[in-house]
């Protein structure tokens, strides 16, 4: 069978937030999507840990039906969380990756509630819309100063609560990443929270943070599901 490759057509070819935002409206992108990033055992084992670091958020929050599941690319979690009972509402500023999640055939996706094209820096929603909103696999893409613009569309968007995923600076590889980087040796420096960072971030945008929780193990992961809620 053939194994994920660096020339996936998924793949991304540069780094930095505007060229990502892009990068996923296309076809043959959202077409490779689940391929490249979910095929292969070791990254299946991958998303297995991220739901149930997601789930395990869920259960440390009250009273939430709705959650935005925002941006929902090929639709990973929206699924998943229609079938844990919520109402779900996917959504993306990719069309490409909206149709593929919507086109998910084997009537698994069928309790999601709807799918709404929206940029997460100015969200075409109400204030108090919903109650919770659900950001994964994305803010590594973004810088800090956006990063804090699209907390707060997301605290204005829910009644409360706001799960999202952070890669953080406390591993093996961004020490080594960051010392190589630093002689300019290798790639430059990972950009990566601390949680000095991640506390201000969260301020600043009036979310109170509830629970960090660890997707895998210290030092070799770098990932951190986030529960917050309005300040
Ligand atoms: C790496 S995917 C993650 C999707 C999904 N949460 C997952 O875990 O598979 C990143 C997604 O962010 C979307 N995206 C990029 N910039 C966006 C923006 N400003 N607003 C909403 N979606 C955006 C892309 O279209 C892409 O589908």
């Amino acid at each position: 069978m053939k194994r994920p490759g660096k020339d996936d057509p998924s793949r991304p070819r540069e780094d930095g937030y505007e060229y990502k935002r892009d990068f996923y409206r296309s076809d043959s992108v959202a077409e490779d999507y689940d391929f490249h990033r979910f095929s292969s055992p070791e990254r299946q084992k991958r998303n297995v840990r991220k739901w149930a670091a997601i789930r395990k958020a869920l259960s440390q929050t009250t009273g939430v039906r709705t959650i935005l599941d925002l941006p929902c690319g090929t639709g990973r979690f929206t699924g998943a969380l229609a079938r844990e009972g919520f109402e779900v509402v996917g959504s993306d500023i990719s069309h490409e990756m909206l149709k593929k999640a919507a086109s998910i055939p084997d009537g698994k996706q069928k309790a999601i509630y709807g799918y709404l094209q929206a940029n997460a820096e100015h969200l075409p929603l109400r204030t108090d819309s919903l109650d919770c909103v659900v950001c994964i696999r994305f803010m590594m893409h973004v810088d800090a100063a956006t990063r804090v613009r699209m907390l707060n569309e997301f605290r204005r968007v829910s009644r409360r609560w706001v799960i999202v995923d952070y890669r953080h600076k406390y591993t093996f590889r961004y020490v080594l990443t960051h010392t190589f980087g630093k002689l300019g040796l290798g790639r430059s420096p990972l950009d990566r929270v601390s949680r000095e960072d991640l506390e201000q971030e969260f301020r600043d945008a009036g979310l109170s943070i509830r629970s960090v929780i660890r997707v895998s193990a210290p030092l070799l992961s770098d990932k951190w599901v986030v529960l917050a809620e309005r300040a």
